[in-house]
């Protein structure tokens, strides 16, 4: 009897705890052969005048009860300081193609229309000064989008003498009047936006000429930014995968490799959001196991399309001259229920922590060839690092994985192999595991590990040569469930945790959670 009662608890325990035995994956890291540096630039953000992207998410005005600094909210600038943001692509995005600067600058802002976005009317309240105070007060550069659609060469020349010369001109003159006598730095000029389509429909020979025209006349003037600090002039690139894409790309390099001293430009942009039906159909909230899966196998597909594009710029670039931003990039979903359709408001979930680890990875392990990228957008809009609503602010998952990955801006990337096994789920199979290394400019190794799997941990165990690693630490980021949001009332429930590790014999251990974002750095 009492032996029948043991094999009854036993057949009972069996079927009610859950086995999490750990996958065990070794990874090896190998210090003595980096790689490229993991530019800073690819931790870029984008901020275009749409929804409450820059009205209500940075700019208040300097009436406004919420605390800020010449009109800009001082909440957003200590969470966008923390995440050391490089770069901010201003004013667009489509907007940036039907954008007038006269109207954003002097004491009368006259109101336009927006009419990409939301049918709404434009204050212009939020101009040149504004911009460049805002990046000043974030310690960010700027990268300016000019309007190559709907405005002229000259349009776009007199706006960067206005911005960048130090010479007693007259638009000089005008800045200073209006409270800025010292030129401004511009350190990214993108020439036009996704003009194969909302910037103007042209095809990739027409871009072309215009993309000279404006490379020829649109100079930046700041006395500091003629030699090694540069303006990098970005061309309009490729938006998708397919032939009409290879073609763009083809076009546009095929013209670099021809070019003369009377014009250049120094990188190509690609935008490529994840999105899997278009128009946008998957929810940002209240999903399940599946749309994880399906998004997550989506946004892998990036790799894909920058090997694709990057051999095209390799056969008319082997120096790697010509940088690939990938200025757009993010998961795009349906606007949430409520909001103005052409504002594209989206809540920010766990998997969209996962998504953007995982597409920074794939752009640390192109880092010889992608030296920027900006995710879109920085708040309020699609993918955003920072959701506000009048004077309450939160922190979006995303924004944690980007305040996780600052040890990587300027890293050297250092090589991780490993053979990561699958994570399955209905048809759709990608590696359980993804993994990068680098070391930061004071010698210390770091590790980013993304466990893609939402059901089961993984055991790492890293061998690290050509160090002597001591002891390790660092953080983990995930939730209870793949849709799990940070909200006004609940502001913490995606938030960096500590992280133990243990270093033995040369090999660091540690245990992931399902579906987790795990950043360690290496004490030597
Ligand atoms: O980020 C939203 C929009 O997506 C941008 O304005 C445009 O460039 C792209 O199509």
């Amino acid at each position: 009897m009492r032996s029948l009662l043991v094999v009854f608890t036993l057949i009972v325990t069996a079927f009610t705890v859950p086995i999490m035995a750990a996958q065990k994956i070794e990874l090896s890291i190998d210090t003595s052969k980096p790689g490229a540096k993991i530019d800073r630039n690819i931790f870029g953000q984008f901020a275009e005048h749409l929804g409450h992207g820059i009205y209500e998410g940075i700019w208040v005005g300097p009436d406004s009860k919420i605390p800020n600094t010449r009109g800009i909210r001082n909440d957003v600038v200590g969470a966008l300081k923390a995440i050391k943001v490089p770069n901010i692509r201003w004013p667009g995005g489509c907007f940036a193609d039907e954008y007038h600067w006269r109207k954003g600058v002097g004491p009368q802002r006259s109101v336009t229309l927006n009419p990409n976005w939301g049918g709404v009317t434009e204050a212009n309240t939020f101009g040149t000064h504004e911009f460049m105070d805002f990046i000043d007060q974030i310690g960010a550069d700027a990268y300016v989008s000019v309007n190559v659609g709907s405005g002229t060469p000259q349009e776009a020349a007199e706006w960067l003498e206005y911005m960048t010369a130090a010479a007693s001109t007259a638009l000089v003159k005008e800045r200073a009047a209006n409270g800025h006598a010292s030129p401004y730095k511009v350190a990214l000029l993108g020439i036009g936006n996704e003009s194969w389509d909302c910037g103007g429909n042209m095809t990739p020979d027409y871009y072309v000429s215009q993309m000279k025209i404006y490379s020829r006349f649109v100079r930046n003037f700041n006395p500091a930014q003629q030699d090694k600090h540069q303006m990098l002039k970005i061309a309009v690139g490729p938006g998708g995968d397919g032939p009409r894409w290879t073609d763009w790309t083809e076009t546009v390099m095929k013209a670099y490799q021809q070019h003369t001293w009377s014009w250049d430009i120094n990188g190509l942009s690609m935008h490529n959001y994840t999105v899997v039906h278009w128009p946008p159909s998957y929810t940002s909230v209240g999903f399940g196991e599946t749309e994880y899966s399906q998004i997550l196998k989506s946004t892998l597909e990036m790799e894909g399309l920058i090997s694709k594009h990057s051999a095209i710029m390799d056969k008319y670039d082997p120096e790697k001259k010509v940088a690939l931003i990938v200025d757009e990039w993010g998961g795009w979903y349906a606007p949430l229920p409520g909001s103005n359709p052409g504002f594209l408001v989206q809540q920010n979930s766990l998997r969209d922590a996962i998504l953007a680890a995982l597409n920074l990875n794939i752009f640390a392990r192109h880092a010889d060839r992608v030296r920027g990228a900006n995710i879109a957008q920085m708040i309020n809009v699609l993918q955003a690092m920072v959701i506000t609503d009048k004077e309450k602010m939160v922190l979006t998952p995303t924004y944690y994985v980007f305040k996780m990955y600052v040890p990587f801006q300027d890293a050297m990337f250092i090589p991780v192999t490993f053979d990561a096994g699958w994570y399955t789920h209905g048809t759709v199979a990608i590696p359980r595991l993804d993994a990068i290394s680098a070391r930061d400019t004071n010698g210390k190794l770091w590790l980013e590990i993304t466990n893609l799997d939402p059901n089961e941990p993984v055991e790492i165990e890293a061998a690290l040569a050509g160090i002597t690693a001591k002891s390790a630490s660092g953080e983990t980021l995930t939730a209870p469930k793949v849709d799990s949001v940070n909200t006004f009332d609940a502001a913490k429930t995606v938030t960096p945790k500590p992280i133990s590790a243990k270093v033995q014999n040369g090999k660091l251990n540690l245990k992931l959670e399902p579906k987790s974002v795990t950043v360690v750095s290496v004490e030597q």
